[in-house]
């Protein structure tokens, strides 16, 4: 039960966690402010109601919880106390007709919220005042609703489209006689909105199995808001969001809410936009150079990224007087960043060797581009140096060979000018008619 007692040791300070069937018991031991949460971590809301275990008919917190302690070990988690009300949205207002908040919901309500690299959820928990005389020895709680995501740091490459993952489970607080319900899911409302730099923005909105206004969606979203087709609870949904071709400005939080009567669940999503450079370098592939005098300047094109920050160029030299690759010498600058209409930059990073030997001869000079949109090696684009004289023909030899190419092309053409004239075969074919 190592994994186990880490998850106490970041959800609840020194409480103890331990799976019990379909129970997990949180924190029979120590409560209260003397529990010390780890360092690092945000302390869990003590003034949460204690609960000792809980109850998932749904399935959904506990299988969740299984893969956050599977896939990753510093989960972060929160407990807060919660409070049924209606949905403040008016477009979910017809979710809660009631003047007031059904006796279905009596009780105690605590959200806990845990998000890993892999998996984010939150799930409202109800205690029922009813069947807990005091003192308590074991405190019950069962999980109403819970809203995970598989994707809670979506990476989304620039002009890509972004699938925002997004399911919910609900079990209805109080199982009601079937007689005084309509078999299948309670209706609900999905809403998807944007927090960036302090603005919100609601992209979209849904109340399945319901009539009324609901706002437009913006920028082109589109959301699965749908429950499996159960007759009978306990129900899963999916409230998958997907955003085409995604542009910086899209960057944010993205907060995914279910809404049920008086009860909403949510979770948060990050969502990043990137996009790796292209690279190349002019001129090339080759740079001529006589020795005593630097190559001419090398231009490295870094071109349509995202984001502008962060962007490194190296010059590197590979053979060359010593063996091998080292920092290249010379004079090197980069230009201002130019911006582009679908968000990303480019700039050009500008090198200018110290003259070369003839022992350049044959060396490659390289930009080597770092991003956090490529890979830890980044990116390189490289030239080699002739070094005039050495190898290969120099101007002087280029000149000559061309003319040599001349003269010889046109003594070709004399030559076979002649032979064609000469072809005393081709005249006769053309004068005399077939014999047969
Ligand atoms: C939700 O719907 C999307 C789109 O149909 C699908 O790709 C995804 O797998 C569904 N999620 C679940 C949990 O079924």
């Amino acid at each position: 039960m190592k994994l186990l007692s880490l998850l106490v040791a970041v959800a609840l300070g020194e409480r103890t966690l331990r799976p019990r069937g379909r129970n997990w018991v949180l924190g029979v031991g120590e409560q209260g402010p003397a529990a010390r949460p780890p360092a690092r971590l945000p302390a869990p809301t003590l003034s949460a109601p204690a609960v000792s275990a809980f109850a998932d008919p749904a399935g959904a917190l506990l299988a969740g919880l299984r893969r956050l302690l599977r896939g990753d070990p510093t989960p972060r988690c929160e407990m807060s106390r919660f409070v049924p009300l209606p949905a403040p949205a008016s477009w979910a207002r017809s979710l809660s007709p009631e003047a007031s908040c059904p006796r279905a919901l009596d009780g105690e309500w605590l959200m806990v919220s845990v998000s890993g690299r892999d998996l984010s959820l939150s799930s409202l928990l109800r205690k029922p005042a009813e069947l807990q005389p005091e003192p308590v020895l074991i405190t019950m709680a069962t999980a109403v609703l819970t809203v995970l995501t598989h994707t809670p740091a979506p990476r989304i490459r620039l002009g890509q489209d972004a699938v925002l993952d997004l399911s919910f489970a609900y079990a209805p607080p109080t199982p009601e006689p079937a007689a005084s319900l309509a078999p299948g899911p309670p209706p609900f409302g999905l809403e998807w909105r944007r927090q960036h730099l302090g603005k919100g923005h609601l992209l979209l909105a849904a109340t399945p199995g319901l009539h009324g206004q609901v706002p437009a969606a913006q920028e082109g979203a589109v959301a699965f808001a749908t429950w499996d087709d159960e007759p009978w609870g306990p129900w899963t949904g999916n409230g998958t969001f997907w955003l085409p071709a995604v542009r910086p400005f899209q960057e944010g939080t993205y907060l995914a809410t279910v809404h049920l009567p008086y009860l909403q669940g949510q979770v948060a999503l990050q969502l990043t936009v990137h996009k790796p450079p292209d690279v190349s370098l002019t001129p090339a592939p080759l740079v001529w150079a006589t020795p005593g005098e630097a190559p001419p300047e090398l231009l490295c094109l870094v071109s349509h990224f995202y984001p502008p920050e962060g962007l490194e160029v190296e010059w590197e030299l590979q053979g060359g007087p010593e063996d091998g690759f080292q920092k290249a010498t010379g004079e090197k600058w980069l230009s201002a960043l130019h911006h582009h209409s679908d968000g990303s930059v480019s700039l050009s990073a500008h090198f200018r060797a110290a003259p070369v030997t003839t022992k350049h001869h044959g060396a490659r000079y390289a930009c080597r581009v770092r991003h956090q949109s490529l890979p830890t090696s980044g990116r390189r684009a490289s030239v080699t140096v002739e070094v005039a004289g050495l190898s290969g023909p120099s101007l002087e030899d280029g000149v000559g060979l061309f003319l040599s190419a001349f003269l010889l092309l046109g003594l070709i053409r004399v030559l076979s000018g002649l032979v064609t004239d000469c072809d005393p075969q081709e005249k006769v074919t053309a004068s005399t008619p077939p014999t047969f």
